[in-house]
């Protein structure tokens, strides 16, 4: 069963033990996700598998057949920008830019995973939208490393899509 990446159907029948990082960047030459540490510690490699976020680096891209990955490059296009990459264009949500691809997938999920799973950070006035305080965005985020130090900006990019 293929995998679908960003909607589209991709065979993978390589190597068992490739990762699905590689997959993503070496075969499928979506080189948006980047891959840092490699090892699981800095979130750089942040992917979507059926709107969960995942470092891709540290599960194989065998185990995701007949599943969703997406991908910075499935988030939005240069002229129509997910809600969140806007937001981190408009408050400098970086300075290399390394990071970023994987900071805006793990937003995304972040603030999916905020609304379904807990209930207490919805507003009261039950409008499904989600307020999280800055502690607990990075909290959250605290997966995904910038070494830059940009996660003010960073913050306050998710607390405006969160308005
Ligand atoms: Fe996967 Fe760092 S490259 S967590």
């Amino acid at each position: 069963m293929p995998l679908t990446i960003n909607g589209h159907d991709h065979d993978f029948a390589g190597d068992p033990r490739t990762t699905l990082l590689d997959f993503l960047r070496r075969d499928c030459n979506l080189t948006g996700t980047k891959k840092g540490c490699d090892h699981g510690q800095c979130g750089a490699c942040t992917v979507l598998v059926n709107g969960q976020r995942i470092n891709a680096c540290l599960t194989l891209a065998i185990m995701h057949d007949g599943e969703s990955i997406t991908t910075i490059e499935g988030l939005g296009t240069p002229d129509n920008l997910d809600p969140i990459q806007a937001a981190f264009v408009r408050h400098d949500g970086y300075q290399c830019g390394y990071c970023t691809p994987g900071q805006i997938c793990s937003a995304k999920a972040m603030l999916a995973e905020a609304a379904s799973n807990w209930p207490s950070f919805v507003s009261e006035d039950l409008s499904g939208a989600v307020r999280l305080t800055r502690e607990e965005i990075r909290e959250r985020m605290s997966g995904n490393l910038c070494r830059c130090g940009a996660y003010s900006n960073i913050v306050d990019a998710i607390v405006d899509v969160m308005e």
